[in-house]
């Protein structure tokens, strides 16, 4: 595929997420870690207009001198912008508008990629800009899964997607001797800066699950009191689950004694057979404790992916997100993607029924606070 067909392919992909939408949805912020759906639009189209055809393309006039303000999302080195916690405020532009801005932008990066077709800086940025939109569309459907479980009448997004059915194909354990592993991207494709830094590193002999957590197991804990027991807690996981009142994964609910949960295709029963999904890190780490066993470290992981079923579930592992020796931010704007979260954050690693085909890679880390349960996290199991 050629990049200009890479670049239209992935820009419409987004815009099909959002045809399930009706235009009242694009707009609210029900909490502030979820953006609403024409700011996500918005977001990843002012990227490419930002760092590549205000630079790159010459004469380029911006859309709307107000989009940098409105839908830069955290770089310092390019401006001032809306706090995060109001993006649900900005009702103008209108959803038309803001589709009018995409046609614009790939309108130019059209004249960009025949101007620049052989220039391997603005190759590699474009990728950048794909690579992140793809990020986008993975958290525009767990927005709008967030946005839609919100309202009291549980509207189904797609009678077709019921992802959360997702059931594992394998059984059993994998043991990976002991031994000195290479950890971090080395090879050709397409990497974030975060995987950077390939490494050595010492792994003692371990037994990793080959199937993720289903609810029926999940269940099994929740029905020995899993959450009342402060002894599975990680201290600061008690405090939460204590303070929020959490007694099931998110979108949970027990109606009349039978545990449902909102879905995609809308309020369902729980399936037993389907994989858990929605756990912060504090849950998966109480089950593990529950279960005499652990979650694995994110190199574990790595190392053992080669041998494991994965995809479905962003998997939480007991890693803190740090860099890994050698990793040096990017210079510039574009140094604030990835390093300056490597703070407070635990990394997952797989991919969810939620990321697009190819986007992930068995060195990628994905991260996000311990409490955070609006992805489609799950867990994997180690032996102690
Ligand atoms: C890798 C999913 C944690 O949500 O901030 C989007 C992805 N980076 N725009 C995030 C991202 C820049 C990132 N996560
Ligand atoms: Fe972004």
């Amino acid at each position: 595929m050629s990049l200009s067909e890479h670049y239209h392919t992935v820009r419409k992909k987004t815009e099909t997420i959002c045809s399930y939408l009706h235009t009242e949805d694009y707009i609210p912020q029900p909490v502030d870690f979820v953006s609403p759906p024409k700011w996500h639009l918005a977001h990843s189209t002012w990227f490419f207009e930002t760092f590549l055809l205000t630079p790159y393309l010459p004469d380029y006039r911006v859309y709307n001198d107000d989009f940098g303000f409105l839908f830069n999302s955290y770089y310092n080195n390019v401006g001032k912008r809306v706090f995060r916690a109001t993006r649900g405020n900005i009702t103008r532009p209108s959803v038309a508008e803001v589709y009018s801005y995409r046609q614009y932008v790939d309108m130019h990066m059209d004249l960009l990629l025949q101007l620049k077709s052989g220039d391997a800086t603005v190759h590699e940025l474009i990728e950048l800009g794909l690579q992140h939109e793809q990020q986008h569309q993975e958290l525009l459907v767990t927005d709008i899964k967030y946005i839609l479980g919100g309202n009291p009448i549980f509207p189904v997004y797609s009678e077709d997607i019921n992802w959360e059915a997702d059931q594992n194909k394998t059984s059993g354990f994998v043991t990976i001797p002991e031994g000195i592993y290479e950890i971090g991207h080395g090879g050709n494709g397409f990497s974030f800066d975060n995987e950077h830094g390939r490494h050595k590193v010492f792994l003692h002999e371990f037994t990793i699950a080959n199937t993720l957590v289903t609810n029926a197991e999940y269940l099994e804990f929740i029905n020995a009191d899993g959450y009342s027991n402060f002894n599975y807690w990680l201290d600061e996981g008690w405090s939460w689950v204590t303070e929020n009142k959490i007694d099931a994964p998110l979108y949970w609910y027990n109606v009349e004694g039978e545990w449902h949960n909102y879905t995609l295709a809308g309020l369902q029963k729980v399936d037993p057979d389907a994989i858990v999904t929605h756990i912060s890190f504090y849950e998966a780490a109480a089950y593990a404790e529950w279960k005499h066993m652990r979650l694995p470290t994110e190199f574990e992981w790595e190392t053992a992916a080669a041998q494991l079923d994965w995809g479905k579930r962003w998997e939480w592992t007991h890693s803190a997100y740090l860099p890994y020796p050698g990793f040096a931010k990017p210079d510039g704007a574009l140094g604030e993607y990835n390093g300056k979260f490597m703070i407070n954050k635990m990394v997952l690693r797989g991919a969810s029924c939620a990321t697009p085909k190819g986007h992930s890679r068995t060195t990628y880390r994905n991260f996000f606070h311990a409490a955070e349960r609006w992805q489609f996290t799950g867990i994997r199991l180690v032996k102690l």
